[in-house]
């Protein structure tokens, strides 16, 4: 048995912005309330979308406040805004950060309570119905938060979420015109971000045949297209394809599941700040360096789709081949390829590796299990930039 849940439409290619106004319409929307972040705002995006709605003449609110990996007193106002004002349709347009905002704050200002009431962890209430309709819009090819249910939240020291089918957006834009301006270190750790939640649900325990052809077909996008996106981000095949890559990753890891590499990157993120992205990246290759005994036959389809099979090899040989192409990888796009270059110290590891031992959902997902010695051994090696390679 498995089951696929996705947004009810999703809009993707160039220049689909301009379908958000027929969405309007549908859900026979009066008045719009956007959330976005200071930055998209600045470089002009939220600009081109309120030039849409104006010239249809609809009205809208706009809450700028949305800042990355939001604390919760900003989700609440957020709900709060919402609440006070009388719009009956919510677009997030951003990096996943907005887009969470925007889908909490749809169906939470329908609900009674404050956000920390129905987080997933700590939480004593339960979602009854969907809000708000929800449009969603993502400027950075990497988060898949327009087609997940989950929103993410900082807390004082960890993070938490709320997870709820009813969360899903009504509409997903995907248009990779909103991604020519991101800058190449953001579009490096977005598609790697993007990468890793196609080969963590390609090779997860619950992938079904629907989420590994998703998978696939979005690690070869993604690939084919990464380094090109990275170093000429005005090469519009080169973004359309992350574009269209990112979607397909994040339709599949939604349904699939991400596991250990997220699992080892939730506390690099928690402890030293360093961006999701950015996280997962540099522990790609250490993680598949370990886990590829478990999933050699996937590993071999990862590394045709990856671009380095060659038909001499030994099904082993491509499994290799596709840690050193995930290596590789990250290196390309520019980001550290250990941790060392990140400023952690053996003196961290430790820590790292409780925290990320706790992480027992997204842990169970991955075909080889973790003790704790072995997060600890990939950290270890992680921190000195060393693979193994079948050693
Ligand atoms: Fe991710």
């Amino acid at each position: 048995m498995s089951k696929f849940i996705s947004p009810l439409k999703i809009f993707s290619g160039a220049g689909v912005l301009s379908e958000v106004i027929g969405e309007i319409q549908y859900y026979h929307a009066s008045k719009v309330m956007i959330y976005a972040d200071p930055g998209i705002i600045q470089v002009g995006i939220v600009k081109r979308l309120e030039n849409i709605l104006k010239e249809n003449e609809i009205a809208y609110d706009l809450f700028s406040e949305v800042v990355p990996e939001p604390p919760l007193i900003i989700a609440n106002k957020a709900v709060d805004t919402l609440r006070k004002c009388d719009a009956d349709l919510v677009i997030g347009i951003g990096g996943g950060s907005s887009l969470d905002i925007a889908k909490t704050a749809a169906v939470l200002s329908q609900h009674e309570g404050k956000v920390e009431d129905y987080l997933n962890l700590t939480g004593t209430k339960k979602l009854l119905h969907k809000g708000l309709p929800k449009i969603l819009i993502p400027t950075t090819s990497g988060t898949g938060a327009e087609v997940t249910d989950i929103a993410v939240f900082s807390l004082e020291t960890t993070k938490d979420v709320i997870t709820d089918p009813l969360l899903l957006a009504d509409t997903a834009i995907v248009d990779p015109e909103l991604t020519y301006s991101l800058p190449p270190r953001i579009t490096a750790a977005t598609g790697v971000d993007a990468l890793t939640h196609a080969i963590e649900a390609y090779t997860s325990v619950n992938a079904s045949p629907l989420t590994d052809t998703l998978a696939l077909d979005a690690i070869e996008r993604i690939a084919q297209n990464i380094r090109t996106a990275v170093w000429h981000g005005t090469n519009i095949e080169a973004r359309t394809e992350l574009s269209l890559g990112s979607l397909h990753a994040g339709l599949s890891f939604y349904n699939a599941g991400v596991a250990g590499v997220h699992a080892l990157a939730y506390p690099l993120g928690g402890l030293f700040k360093i961006p999701h992205g950015e996280s997962n990246a540099v522990l790609l290759p250490y993680i598949f360096d370990y886990i590829w005994p478990s999933c050699v036959e996937k590993m071999k389809r990862v590394a045709k789709a990856l671009g380095v099979y060659s038909s001499n090899m030994t099904d082993r040989e491509a499994a290799i081949a596709t840690v050193q192409g995930l290596y590789h990888m990250v290196q390309d796009v520019g980001i550290p390829t250990s941790l060392k270059e990140f400023g952690i110290k053996e003196s961290d590891i430790n820590q790292l590796t409780e925290d990320a031992f706790k992480q027992t959902r997204l842990l169970g997902r991955s075909p080889k299990p973790y003790g704790i010695n072995d997060i600890r051994t990939i950290y270890e090696r992680s921190l000195r930039g060393e693979l193994q390679l079948g050693r």
